[in-house]
């Protein structure tokens, strides 16, 4: 037997299934006509927002990085909730855009960019967070073809990580941002040149749970942002902190505590170094804002044995849940939180494992899980869906197309 990862709190059972913003997972199903589903919640995103805003200093204020769920729905339901979006190509931008959302709240970062997207960036007046003298130059002559000094801002890449990250943004060789010792003479060059300054980017790692990891690094971001600051001999307009905050999604893991975060913040935020006095500060987060709100629900289309093991197959796997398939970034396989959703208060009685309709054998979403006695037609959960699901993952792939999502 393998265990499954937490089930986030704020999901219950009503009748025996699993609710999801005070909606039975039958009925949501009923409602969207199909599975497999993915249903975001409102009530549990506004939740972790407003936790947050009241954990950390208001001088920080919240971006979201739109990467984590771009849902259009989920887009205009954080519109008013975040205070910037971040975003990694044009793409995203035109989402925004219909979203209606000001050029002013967005930032766009990086490796990569094509002319095109520049161009986008520059007309629609997003901040661009450079990420290399290349694409400074490209920037430049775009904005002077245009004819209209482009918002810029540098991002870094620090000699320092994020302790502990799933993922690691910065710290030696990188394709993401310019290194640290070659940022003041570029700023320089980009502040000389007429541009609209918008001051630095440093964006160091993504899901970590280590309070005093993310602390450290923040208390790094500050200095380093300070010393640059000192070094291009200007104060900064503007400083994007980053932020990493990770969710539980596998046995042992456990949830960062954003008040321990926000005290050590509010410290630093009543010590800046001069420089750093008048510059606005924000965080940059993506799942850690979207991904608990979020739930997979996928049908059990066939129960099955093979020497002795039990398989429940359902109609979703993979092709919507990359990263829970373990085939995202994780080096060794593990189970993310996983439910029978139609008999969510149940006791587990048998071990299964749980596998998607793809004909690979890549395509598990629970391996030897525990759970309670499902049959066909039963509903599967895979929580932790809110981020990185529907659009991180290969929906095309073997035809079968994307799953339904809903904000509710
Ligand atoms: C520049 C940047 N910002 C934000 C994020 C979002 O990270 P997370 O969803 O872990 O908060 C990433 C993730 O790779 C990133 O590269």
């Amino acid at each position: 037997m393998k265990p499954v990862g937490p089930i986030p709190p704020g999901y219950e059972a009503l009748d025996g299934e699993l609710v999801i913003g005070g909606h039975t997972v039958s009925a949501l199903v009923a409602n969207a006509g199909r599975t497999p589903l993915f249903v975001y919640s409102r009530a549990h995103l506004d939740k972790r927002m407003s936790e947050l805003r009241s954990a950390i200093p208001a001088r920080i204020g919240v971006n979201y990085a739109v990467k984590a769920n771009p849902h259009p729905d989920v887009i205009a339901h954080m519109a008013g909730l975040a205070d910037g979006f971040d975003i990694a190509s044009s793409g995203e931008l035109a989402m925004l855009q219909a979203a209606g959302i000001d050029a002013g709240r967005v930032s766009f970062a990086g490796p990569g960019k094509r002319d095109d997207e520049l161009e986008a960036a520059i007309t629609s007046g997003v901040t661009l967070n450079c990420e290399s003298e290349g694409e400074a130059e490209r920037t430049l002559a775009i904005a002077d073809h245009l004819g209209i000094a482009p918002r810029m801002a540098l991002r870094v890449n620090p000699d320092f990580e994020l302790r502990g990250s799933g993922m690691k943004m910065g710290g030696g060789a990188k394709p993401f941002g310019v290194d640290a010792s070659q940022v003041p003479p570029l700023a320089r060059k980009l502040i000389d040149a007429g541009v609209e300054w918008r001051g630095l980017h440093i964006f160091t790692g993504s899901q970590a749970l280590n309070e005093e990891a993310i602390i450290e690094t923040q208390g790094n971001v500050l200095k380093l942002a300070a010393n640059l600051a000192g070094e291009i001999d200007s104060s900064l307009p503007k400083l994007n902190m980053g932020g990493g905050f990770g969710i539980p999604y596998f046995p042992g893991d456990e949830a960062i505590d954003p008040t321990m975060i926000g005290a050590a913040l509010a410290d630093m935020v009543a010590n800046l170094p001069p420089l750093l006095a008048n510059t606005e500060l924000c965080l940059e987060l993506g799942r850690y804002l979207v991904g608990e709100a979020g739930v997979y629900l996928t049908r059990i289309v066939d129960k099955k044995e093979s020497h002795g093991v039990a398989y429940l197959v359902t109609d979703g796997g993979l092709h919507h849940q990359l990263a829970a398939s373990g085939n995202f970034g994780t080096v060794v396989r593990r189970n993310y939180p996983v439910a029978i959703a139609s008999q969510f208060d149940a006791e587990p009685s048998e071990e299964v494992n749980v596998v998607g309709c793809l004909c690979t054998p890549l395509d598990r979403l629970a391996d030897k899980a525990f759970l309670p006695r499902a049959e066909v037609g039963d509903l599967v959960a895979v929580f932790c869906a809110g981020a990185y699901g529907a659009t991180a993952s290969p929906a095309a792939f073997l035809g079968q197309g994307p799953a339904a999502e809903m904000l509710i």
